[in-house]
């Protein structure tokens, strides 16, 4: 379970890259403390009070913006929602005379989703507000791991486990293209976990055994033998520009998650996927709502709570 306590010292939230223990730690036990909020009835703090948040998403969201904007109210933040397609950047506006304009403004954080990597560093470097990275192209979704990790946090005594130290962890299926499974083997390897990469030679990053921490598998069975953890990636054929598959079907039948499938992996795993899935792609309707062993949905509510939890770290915290 998480015990440390340590002070935030950085300005941004832009990966999980670089991150101590003691700083995932941190956010973690922000996170855990900071959700009894979302229960009660009336969900609102004063926390966040006169602190002004910008969501800019230049990619689609559900979760993720929802879950941002839900954070940023619930600590009474006032929360601006930015959509590409109805501002200013719809008729060319560059990404940085977009941002300087949102920087004249004075906002404190800017949370920004963009499909090329890299751009929250970019900004980061030109805006002096703080910088919350919600996912860029294929490359870091911090956010993402941090709720992640707290759901799988919260799973440990299930799995008879007092720490991440040598949880076996798989993560499963379009690894390439996946800023989820980048973030979360960096943060799952920090705090001590072993993380298998399982899924076809296609779907990886090239040279992924140098490139990451983590064990690779090329078959489905092998991979999720005896872990405690099963988190599924969406196939995400809108970042595919060539043929990484044969066929949706046939990636159904070599790497989806069916519930005969999962008998290979501990009798009492879990079962995640960071959403939107493609049911009867990379995981079976079966699994996905089995209330036994998904905890997909704890992942989302568990969202709101990390958010709130980097909100406060970055603009309302104590600073070490
Ligand atoms: N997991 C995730 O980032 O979901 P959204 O794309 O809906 O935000």
């Amino acid at each position: 379970m998480i015990s440390q306590q340590t002070q935030w010292h950085r300005k941004h939230l832009l990966g999980i890259e670089g991150l101590s223990r003691e700083e995932i730690t941190l956010m973690l036990e922000t996170a855990a403390s900071l959700r009894e909020v979302n229960r009660r009835e009336i969900k609102k703090v004063p926390t966040l009070r006169g602190k002004t948040v910008i969501n800019i998403f230049f990619e689609n969201s559900t979760r993720t913006r929802t879950s941002f904007e839900l954070a940023g109210k619930r600590m009474s933040a006032d929360v601006i929602n930015i959509s590409p397609s109805t501002s200013s950047a719809a008729k060319g506006e560059s990404l940085f005379d977009t941002m300087k304009n949102l920087q004249a403004m004075n906002p404190d954080v800017v949370v920004i989703r963009h499909a090329q990597s890299g751009a929250p560093w970019f900004l980061a470097r030109h805006l002096d507000c703080a910088i919350v990275n919600a996912g860029d192209g294929r490359h870091e979704h911090p956010t993402q791991a941090l709720l992640d990790m707290l759901t799988i946090d919260d799973n440990l005594p299930r799995l008879g486990r007092e720490s991440f130290d040598g949880l076996k962890v798989a993560i499963c299926g379009d690894v390439m293209h996946s800023r989820v499974a980048r973030s979360n083997v960096l943060g799952l390897t920090t705090l001590g976990a072993e993380v298998r990469l399982v899924g076809p030679p296609t779907l990886m990053p090239p040279a992924v055994e140098e490139a990451f921490p983590a064990k690779v598998f090329h078959r489905m069975e092998e991979g999720l033998e005896g872990v405690q953890v099963v988190m599924m990636l969406r196939l995400q054929r809108e970042r595919m520009e060539g043929a990484f598959i044969p066929s949706v079907r046939e990636y159904c039948t070599f790497w989806g998650l069916t519930r005969d499938r999962l008998r290979r992996a501990a009798p009492e795993a879990i079962v995640m996927h960071p959403g939107p899935m493609n049911r009867g792609v990379e995981i079976s309707s079966e699994v996905a709502d089995d209330v036994e062993r998904s905890v997909i949905l704890d992942q989302v509510a568990n969202g709101v709570a990390v958010r709130m939890a980097v909100l406060y770290r970055l603009c309302g915290g104590p600073k070490g």
